[in-house]
């Protein structure tokens, strides 16, 4: 599988500036600020710096294109196959986006290349198939009248995307907001700018009229809160922190309501029964933690494992850990690379010194690793013997750190695993079919695997109980995310 890969230079924009209205231009201000690789710390690219101004320019131009041109006027048909253009040219320069995403994030190119980028595809694809199957109702009414719903796009959207799967966060926003017909504002991270700006060329290039999309990089604070607090903007979809989310829903209220959907953080419980296939397990608590440095709001960082075969297990799985290359992220044998940036590595830091301090063992990890480069490399870390009132049990770390906790009684470890303000997604690993169907429904969370971890597709949808968010992301639940529902009254 080692084929070779492009060259940075190759593949990194020569200008990296905003998408208003079809066209690339500076930030009203004439700001830029600089993405860094977090693998070498080396700046990769200077990005126009969008702020209120900009953002009222694209809100602008997204509302023309919403009310007016040909956008407004396109059947449904014709708006799938623009997103099926859209997802061709997103697979012709699918090598390109891979690159594109592993040098700004620092993941490995076999994940980006595999797995991202295949999973993007199959979402646009996903949601062009969506387009022209969008139907309302008609509804037996008392009375002599004919009543019947529309379902139209619900307008002008917002979109603030985080940035650890920066490609495939921005598909599963525009996928369903384009099949709908609503018009955009995406606002990538500032951490992660460049493939959404390779998305709006290749997004211009399919042919979507001005206007449609718009792609703002920026910082939270200012892009994003006036994104959110826009008066002209209906609806705000957000994916990140629990906190940011918060205020997102705030800003939605103090403004005009808008909608809101949030995709928001995790802290999963793995629960190992002694009856799994334990090799199966091992393997799967190792994706569910150690998969794309941790930075994954469903990891599964709660690893609930039984007595009776806790020791073997960590074993096994330290061992497994201890065998995971991490480095250059552009080298194909590379199976972890860097965290995002130095603040997330130095958050991730902290939360191994407070494991340290409430007394969880360090099986293996624990601190930096300095041997796989200058870059913001993270040891995978798995802490034994951690309590459920330890800080590490109980806040997401979004890093490659696993926190084992001991149970006794199965009842007793589902209880457990609920007991967060989370509820984004859990596991359990059995071979008693009945027990996995059981326990797979008094689980809280919005996605449950059965004896497997981290896998996901376009169809079937994902997202949080309580504090992991509001609404549904992928399959036919996010369409109603982006629709209004009319009903209509015709006196016969
Ligand atoms: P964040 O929630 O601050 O950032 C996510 C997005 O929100 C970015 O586009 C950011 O620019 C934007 N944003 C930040 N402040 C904003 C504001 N006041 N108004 C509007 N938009 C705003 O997440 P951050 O700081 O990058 O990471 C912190 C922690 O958040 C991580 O350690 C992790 O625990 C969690 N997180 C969860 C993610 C998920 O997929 N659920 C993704 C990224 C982070
Ligand atoms: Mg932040």
């Amino acid at each position: 599988m080692a084929t070779a890969v492009l060259t940075p230079e190759s593949v990194l924009p020569k200008q990296a500036k905003l998408l208003i209205n079809g066209e690339f231009v500076d930030a009203a201000s004439g700001k830029t600020f600089e993405t860094p690789n977090p693998a070498t710390g080396e700046t990769l690219a200077v990005v126009a710096e969008a702020d209120k101004e900009d953002v009222d320019r694209a809100v602008k131009a997204a509302r023309k294109a919403f009310e007016e041109g040909p956008w407004s006027g396109m059947n449904a048909r014709a708006r799938g196959r623009l997103l099926h253009r859209f997802a061709e040219l997103v697979a012709e320069n699918a090598e390109e986006l891979a690159t594109l995403d592993t040098l700004d994030n620092g993941k490995p190119i076999r994940e980006t290349k595999n797995v991202d980028l295949p999973l993007v595809i199959d979402c646009l694809e996903y949601y062009a198939g969506w387009a022209d199957k969008i139907e309302g109702e008609t509804i037996p009414v008392s009375g002599p009248f004919l009543n019947y719903t529309l379902k139209e796009p619900v307008g002008v959207v917002g979109q603030i995307i985080p940035w650890n799967f920066p490609l495939l966060m921005a598909a599963w926003k525009l996928g369903p907001a384009l099949a709908t017909g609503c018009t955009v504002v995406l606002k990538p991270a500032e951490q992660t700018p460049l493939s959404a700006l390779r998305l709006g060329e290749l997004l211009c290039e399919a042919g979507f009229p001005p206007g449609v999309v718009n792609i703002l990089p920026g910082y939270g604070p200012t892009a994003g809160a006036a994104l959110a607090s826009h008066m002209d903007v209906d609806k705000v979809a957000f994916t990140g922190s629990t906190e940011i989310g918060r205020l997102i829903m705030e800003m939605a209220a103090k403004s005009n309501l808008k909608k809101v959907t949030l995709e928001l953080g995790g802290k999963a419980p793995n629960i190992v029964l002694p009856d799994a296939d334990l090799d199966a397990a091992v393997k799967g608590a190792v994706t569910g933690i150690f998969f794309n440095q941790g930075e994954v709001c469903c990891a599964g960082s709660r690893l609930f494992v039984e007595d009776s075969i806790h020791d073997e297990f960590l074993n096994r799985l330290k061992k497994h850990a201890e065998s995971i290359q991490v480095g250059n992220p552009l080298d194909p044998n590379t199976q972890m690379g860097a965290q995002v940036s130095e603040e997330q590595l130095e958050r991730i830091l902290g939360y191994c010194e407070s494991g340290k301090k409430d007394g969880a063992k360090v099986l293996t990890g624990g601190e930096r690793n300095t041997a796989a480069g200058s870059g913001y490399f993270m040891k995978p870390t798995i802490f034994a013997e951690v309590k459920d009132s330890m800080k590490i049990a109980r806040e997401e770390i979004f890093g490659p750190v696993v926190s084992a906790i001991r149970f006794s009684e199965t009842g007793d470890a589902i209880q457990r695993g609920n007991r967060t303000s989370y509820g984004l997604s859990a596991a359990v690993w059995t071979s008693d079919v009945k027990k996995a169907h059981n326990i797979a429904r008094k689980l809280r969370a919005g996605v449950v695997w059965v004896n497997t971890y981290n896998v996901f597709d376009a169809a079937s949808p994902f997202g949080g109980y309580k504090e992991s968010g509001i609404g549904r992301e992928l399959g036919k639940h996010a369409l109603a995310n982006y629709l209004e529902t009319k009903s209509v009254w015709v006196a016969l």
